[in-house]
């Protein structure tokens, strides 16, 4: 039975900041952040717009098409939750007006959630063939003003219907997993400022990614040629391209040419958006095919996972005939056309203006435009939502 995406939706937030403006204000040549890092914008979340807002607003490019009843299982994979005990999951279900009948919880493993929500929904339709799980990777990256890391921020969510028989991409029964225990990043439950060894994260990605190719290679007899491109996790656009040019070496010249150029389509929405974490490679995934013109369905695509702590995944898809009638990209691309600029003094004032670690009751900034779903506030240490 095949399995796999049968529906993917995204959502970022209507605001960003230039990266070129944010580099002169920090003293840096704005082509570090633009060709050293590969980053162009970066999306700015007001503080009425959550991990739960976002989830739901990226379920809105398809919900109401598809058979909310069949649903029997909801994730979100983050790493930005907005609480340690409650999920995100079971407040997105109400928001959705998805019926009660339904598992929901959140996973967690730095960037890698959004992997395990869909390994987790992929188990699941094999095991219930007539049901589908509704998967949400869903993040804010943030590691604070003038930090080393803040040119690797963004925000931003990917919905994704789990079937089977999907119409877009097949998940195949492929996947080559390593876990380790290793501090390349994290984030202490004090803070909502993720905390990073740069170098150090930068070494282990592209060494996860080397030892899950090589292992995927043994075990499956598949070389670079057999596939159209190779997705990667993205926290900033340059990274994915360290890891696969260690790699291109094995291939062809045709291969190289091609996984090249389709790893550039992959990257235009980063570029725009940033580091969603967990959403990062499924966001690259939807870059990729709705820029590429030369696709086709049978195509082979790879895809590699890493969340740092560590847990690195290479599997692979195959997409399926008309798949490009089950993508929004005009609305994505309007999305994004759509969005307002913010001066560096205004990105920093809403950096700033957030849900407080502190039992304080708060009122987010309702002057700024969220998609349907909004954050209001927080009253008596429960978060306030309204839908539009
Ligand atoms: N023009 C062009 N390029 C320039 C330049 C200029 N004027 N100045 C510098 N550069 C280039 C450098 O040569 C370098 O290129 P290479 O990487 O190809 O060598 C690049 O710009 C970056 O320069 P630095 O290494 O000096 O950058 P940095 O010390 O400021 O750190 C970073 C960059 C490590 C990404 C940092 O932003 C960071 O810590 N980010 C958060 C952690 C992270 O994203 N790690 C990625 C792996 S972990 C992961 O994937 C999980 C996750 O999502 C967090």
């Amino acid at each position: 039975m095949n399995i796999g995406i049968d529906q993917i939706g995204l959502y970022s937030p209507h605001y960003y900041v230039d990266l070129a403006e944010l580099a002169t204000a920090r003293g840096v040549d704005p082509n570090k952040f633009i060709i050293g890092i590969g980053q162009s914008q970066q999306a700015v979340p007001p503080s009425s717009e959550d991990v739960v807002t976002m989830s739901a607003d990226a379920a809105q490019d398809f919900i109401h098409e598809i058979n909310t009843s069949k649903i029997g299982l909801l994730i979100v994979g983050t790493e930005t939750g907005i609480d340690a005990s409650k999920s995100a999951a079971v407040i997105a279900q109400r928001l959705l007006e998805l019926p009660e009948t339904i598992r929901t919880y959140e996973i967690k493993q730095a960037c890698y959630g959004g992997t395990a929500a869909l390994m987790t929904a992929r188990d699941y339709v094999a095991a219930h063939p007539d049901k589908t799980a509704l998967i949400f990777a869903a993040d804010i990256a943030r590691y604070g003003l003038e930090d080393g890391g803040e040119v690797t921020q963004g925000a931003g969510a990917v919905a994704m219907l789990i079937s089977a028989n999907p119409r877009l991409m097949t998940v195949e029964d492929d996947s080559q997993f390593i876990s380790r225990d290793i501090m390349d990043f994290w984030r202490p439950v004090y803070t909502d400022l993720a905390l990073a060894k740069g170098k150090y994260s930068t070494e282990q990605y592209i060494q996860f990614f080397q030892d899950v190719w090589r292992n995927y290679t043994q075990a499956t007899g598949r070389s670079l040629s057999d596939f159209a491109a190779i997705n990667f996790h993205l926290p900033y656009t340059k990274m994915g391209m360290k890891a696969l040019r260690t790699v291109l070496p094995e291939a062809d010249v045709a291969t190289q040419g091609r996984l090249t150029d389709n790893y550039a389509l992959a990257t235009i929405y980063s570029r725009q958006i940033g580091n969603i974490y967990t959403g990062s490679l499924y966001l690259g995934l939807l870059s990729l095919l709705e820029h590429s013109t030369d696709l086709q369905a049978g195509d082979r695509l790879g895809m590699f996972s890493y969340g740092s702590g560590a847990v690195g995944e290479f599997f692979s898809g195959v997409l399926q005939p008309g798949y490009a009638d089950q993508l929004h990209a005009a609305a994505h691309q309007q999305l994004l056309a759509n969005r307002s600029k913010l001066s560096v003094a205004d990105y920093e004032r809403v950096f700033l203006n957030k849900v407080p670690y502190a039992a304080d009751d708060y009122v987010s900034d309702t002057s700024m435009q969220t998609g349907k779903f909004r954050l209001t506030g927080v009253q008596n240490q429960e978060r306030q939502y309204t839908i539009k």
